[in-house]
């Protein structure tokens, strides 16, 4: 059973307050690339989780690793022997913004579920991917959504046509919780509002405009990546000087994110910023794609 699971990039991170829970309240705008990682689920003695392909060796083999996490949720849930062997092909960064170990439990939720035959419906399968993260339940649903609350709470938007979309890989990754602590420290002096959602972003949308879209991708966490990893300002500024229409860190970072006028022009984006040396890698992707499949 193999599952096929898209990255992600946030087109508007509004963060509000700290919560009681330790969560910030959202309006998280989510768009779904088509940067896929692939999960596959085979019968097995106990959990076990292999993973290999873009920055395999960073991730956590032990209870630690969400997909792993989620097929044991899932056989808690259900009554089903917590026995599968995951497979995790990768291509979406580690720790990069992209939300790819989020990408990866929602694809074992799907993958276990299939295999299990435990056949939960689409509301049961979101309730399990909230209470592993935060970014878990976009990735089973895809497309372009704004997610509320702490961005578990998904209503999809309308989005005309297919945007092109230039990604810049950093070395090493970010810790989300470090992200969100040091905007708290970077903002400790000022009132925080509530969040909202932009208009002129949504608009965008609707019109398929991506010069518009480019120009309203906002991030609230931007400060604080680019204040734990000062050198994502180097590689925003060049994605500004070869034309990008605009140019965000993805999610909490460190890959930053450049929306192109056509696939002709992200390909030479992506060339421009290899050659520029600002970054590990730069790749391409078009959003948006579809969430968690079957293949
Ligand atoms: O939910 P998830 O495990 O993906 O969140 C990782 C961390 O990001 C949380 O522990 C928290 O520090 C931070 N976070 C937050 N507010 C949110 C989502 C995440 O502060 N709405």
């Amino acid at each position: 059973m193999t599952v096929r699971v898209p990255g992600k990039v946030n087109l508007q991170i509004s963060v509000g307050p700290l919560r009681a829970d330790g969560y910030h309240e959202l309006v998280n705008v989510f768009h779904a690339v088509s940067l896929y990682d692939e999960v596959s689920a085979a019968p097995s003695d106990r959990v076990r989780v292999r993973v290999s392909g873009e920055g395999a060796d960073q991730v956590p083999l032990d209870e630690d690793n969400l997909a792993g996490r989620a097929a044991r949720l899932l056989a808690d849930r259900t009554g089903h022997p917590a026995r599968v062997a995951l497979e995790i092909r990768k291509a979406i960064p580690v720790a990069g913004g992209m939300a790819g170990g989020s990408a990866d439990a929602a694809a074992a939720l799907v993958a276990c579920d299939a295999l299990w035959g435990t056949d939960l419906s689409a509301g049961e399968l979101h309730a399990l991917a909230a209470e592993l993260g935060s970014d878990v339940p976009f990735a089973l649903m895809g497309g372009t959504a704004v997610g509320r609350g702490r961005g578990e709470d998904l209503v999809p938007v309308t989005a005309r046509g297919t945007f092109h979309w230039v990604f810049a890989l950093a070395p090493g990754g970010l810790s989300t919780a470090a992200v969100y602590a040091e905007c708290d420290l970077l903002r400790r002096h000022e009132a925080v509002p509530e969040p909202a959602a932009s208009d002129a972003l949504m608009a965008a949308l609707a019109a398929g405009d991506a010069k518009a879209l480019g120009a309203a991708l906002a991030n609230d966490l931007q400060p604080a990546s680019l204040a734990l990893r000062p050198q994502l300002a180097k590689v925003l500024r060049a994605g500004e000087d070869f034309g990008a229409l605009g140019g965000i860190v993805s999610g909490s970072g460190p890959t930053c994110a450049f929306l192109a006028e056509s696939g002709r022009h992200a390909e030479e984006l992506a060339l421009a910023l290899s050659d520029a040396g600002v970054c590990r890698a730069a790749v391409r992707a078009t959003g948006p794609v579809p969430g968690a499949v079957i293949v």
